[in-house]
């Protein structure tokens, strides 16, 4: 990818589009590459090991399924409204991407199952296929946000489009948005962070707000943390998070 100046000058001098891809692919690509590596490197002689790697894999791919009948529901209904026909392509993906989650989901359960001798290879078999389905994905998100973004900017005002995501996240389950803030604020700049954090503050409870510091704290380092604390106002030193 090459830079160009031209381009990045054009962005900066206007306020930039609602994008609603943007953090959640942010950590559907931090989730992914973090199951992936830990599948790499998975002791299948360690029974405790294999099953907390192997109940990444599904919660990863149980995330992946949840995220893409969100966007079925609400982004390509969306698309659909204002653009007939447009969102095809994607959906067509989903299709594949809904087997591929169902055939990897098992096979990470079966694996606990086998006997020592067969582990490896069966270890080995389900890294290859979990590369594979995150190769897709990486793919199939970049056309999401390059022209899916670009047909909903053209189709719907940034009001609009915050409207329709605001539904969509309202739709989601505590569990499943704690999950995906787990990876989504982590895997973010501090600025974008900061900005997520200062909106949800805003809306949420109190103690909702301090136990989404609590799930996001252990995956940042010192630097992260002490930046967020700062731009948020609260005590940096641990057990304050409440502030
Ligand atoms: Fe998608």
């Amino acid at each position: 990818m090459k830079i160009d100046l031209q381009e990045l000058q054009q962005l900066a001098a206007v306020q930039p589009r609602e994008d609603m891809y943007a953090a959640i692919h942010k950590a559907l690509r931090a989730f992914m590459a973090d199951t992936l590596l830990a599948l790499g490197r998975v002791d299948v002689d360690d029974d405790a090991d294999l099953a907390r790697v192997t109940g990444q894999v599904v919660d990863l791919v149980d995330f992946c399924l949840s995220h893409l009948q969100h966007e079925n529901a609400f982004v390509h209904t969306a698309i659909e409204a204002r653009a007939p026909g447009a969102s095809a392509a994607i959906a067509h993906d989903h299709i594949d991407h809904e087997r591929e989650i169902a055939e990897l989901r098992s096979a990470a359960q079966d694996l606990r199952q086998l006997e020592a001798a067969l582990r490896p290879a069966a270890a080995h078999g389900l890294y290859r296929a979990l590369a594979v389905f995150v190769a897709e994905n990486m793919l199939h998100m970049n056309v999401e946000e390059t022209a899916h973004n670009a047909l909903l900017w053209s189709r719907y005002t940034d009001v609009e489009l915050r409207a329709i995501h605001d539904a969509l996240v309202a739709s989601i389950p505590p569990q499943e948005l704690m999950l995906g803030l787990r990876w989504m604020l982590p895997f973010m700049t501090p600025r974008e962070r900061l900005g997520m954090l200062t909106g949800i503050r805003a809306q949420a409870p109190a103690p909702a707000f301090a136990a989404i510091l609590d799930v996001v704290r252990p995956h940042l380092g010192e630097r992260e943390w002490a930046k967020l604390a700062r731009g948020l106002g609260i005590d940096a030193v641990p057990g304050l998070t409440a502030g």
